[in-house]
């Protein structure tokens, strides 16, 4: 798996323009983190993602009937559909895990559902330390269920 580790900026061959997008994508999902509702795992979630241009926050949300929590990345994705937005562009996630931790499988399925180009779309998973890992979502889910299956 080509994994890039470390360094500032959205990877190589990323210009000036999307370089100052993504830190922003990544200054909104360590924002919203302390804002997670993680009682029971105390393993607080913050995610932020770029659909149509815009950017959208969630964070986790948990349930003392632990199977009802929702992850941040889907409370994200669920305030971007909310607003109109349907093409995902980018997504970062920050949590306190070291190395970084990537979206859970469920995420990533959801993700694959607004992404046009899976190869295209950028998952960058930091902590508050500034350690940074990003894949594109088209190496996390490999060969995932596009919906263009059914009849
Ligand atoms: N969690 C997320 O919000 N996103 C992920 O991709 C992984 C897991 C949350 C769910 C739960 O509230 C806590 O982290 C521990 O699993």
């Amino acid at each position: 798996m080509s994994e890039r580790e470390g360094g500032a900026g959205a990877g190589a061959g990323a210009g000036a323009g999307e370089r100052a997008i993504d830190r922003e994508l990544e200054e909104r999902a360590v924002a919203a983190q302390p804002l997670a509702y993680a009682p029971y795992s105390r393993f607080p979630v913050g995610a932020a993602v770029r659909m149509g241009g815009k950017t959208y926050e969630g964070v986790n949300v948990e349930s003392a009937s632990f199977p009802l929590t929702v992850c941040a990345e889907r409370n994200a994705i669920g305030a971007a559909v909310r607003d109109g937005a349907r093409r995902l562009e980018a997504v970062v996630v920050c949590s306190n895990a070291s190395p970084p931790s990537a979206p859970c499988g469920g995420c990533r399925q959801v993700l694959l559902e607004f992404a046009a180009d899976p190869a295209a779309v950028t998952i960058t998973a930091v902590n508050p330390q500034g350690e940074r890992r990003t894949w594109m979502l088209a190496e996390l889910i490999p060969h995932g269920f596009s919906g263009r299956e059914l009849p």
